[in-house]
């Protein structure tokens, strides 16, 4: 890495122009007084590589990595964390003294950090954790819920082999039930996530049926656009504790702030705001 002193880092996409990271980011820089930089990049798939390769010659000191490059990034860096391994994908990328690139997944962790705060009660083992969807947020978030030790998870989605898959490459922690069934495993369920699509903004509406909501049940959701889903409403109203997908998205920023910046940044109503403009 050359000795550029104001720091820079960034986030790789196609597109990119709508992420929040820069938000995030640039609200860190500014309350912790620092006096670096932290960019968009629009990437398309062909010069990812060669992007990769020469941001560190100009002062990077690393990068977020979102859609579609997740798995490439991690099949380009040199070295890879174990969750990184484990997810099969990499959101944040920190380029070594030496040149090599690090990769590492804080999808999980932001996640699981999101849900303690806004949960402190919540408790990996209370019951079974369902978690609904099985693409990259969900193997995200199993591996998460797995190292928070949760011993039951019933996974469904609507694409039945693409949860088999999951559930073959996490083991028996994990099992499937078909997606005509998720509302009998809501009733189960003490932990519910959705790491699908529906409920967001320009997709399809959330339909599983929620009856089966019981008080306590710890519900969250990935989607943050809106910010109360229609599962958050309905969980709310069924008297569980809920919690919104925004913190998943700040949480994640955390530990490649701190690599890239050398301060951990904090997460509160503050950094909320920011993002949400
Ligand atoms: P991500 O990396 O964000 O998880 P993804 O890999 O595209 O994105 O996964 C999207 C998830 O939303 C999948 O579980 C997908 O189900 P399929 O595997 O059946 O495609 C789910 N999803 C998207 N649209 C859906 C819909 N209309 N009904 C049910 N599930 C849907």
């Amino acid at each position: 890495m050359s000795d550029h002193k104001i720091p820079l880092a960034g986030v790789i996409g196609a597109p990119i122009a709508h992420s929040k990271s820069p938000r995030l980011h640039g609200h860190w820089l500014r309350t912790y007084g620092i006096p670096g930089h932290y960019v968009p990049l629009h990437v398309e798939p062909d010069d990812l590589e060669t992007v990769l390769r020469t941001l560190p010659k100009m002062g990077f000191r690393g990068v977020n990595i979102t859609i579609p490059h997740k798995v490439a990034a991690l099949e380009i860096a040199d070295q890879i964390s174990d969750r990184a391994t484990l997810i099969g994908a990499a959101n944040t990328l920190t380029f070594r003294a030496d040149g090599k690139i690090h990769a590492d997944n804080t999808d999980g962790y932001g996640f699981l950090e999101n849900l303690k705060q806004g949960a402190p009660g919540w408790k990996p083992n209370a019951g079974p954790a369902l978690v609904l969807g099985a693409g990259g947020a969900a193997r995200a978030v199993i591996v998460a819920l797995m190292e928070a030790g949760a011993a039951d998870i019933i996974l469904t989605n609507r694409t039945r082999p693409k949860a088999d898959e999951l559930r073959a490459a996490f083991g028996k922690k994990v099992r499937v039930v078909d997606w005509v069934k998720a509302g009998n495993a809501v009733e189960e369920a003490a932990t519910v996530v959705n790491t699908t699509s529906l409920g967001m903004v320009g997709a399809p509406e959330f339909r599983v049926p929620l009856d089966g909501l019981r008080p306590g049940t710890v519900v969250t959701d990935i989607v943050y656009a809106p910010l109360r889903t229609k599962l958050l409403e309905a969980a709310d109203a069924a008297g569980c504790i809920t919690v919104d997908g925004l913190g998943m998205l700040l949480h994640q920023g955390v530990p490649g702030f701190e690599r890239w910046f050398g301060v951990r940044p904090e997460v509160d109503v503050n950094t909320r705001a920011a993002v949400l403009g």
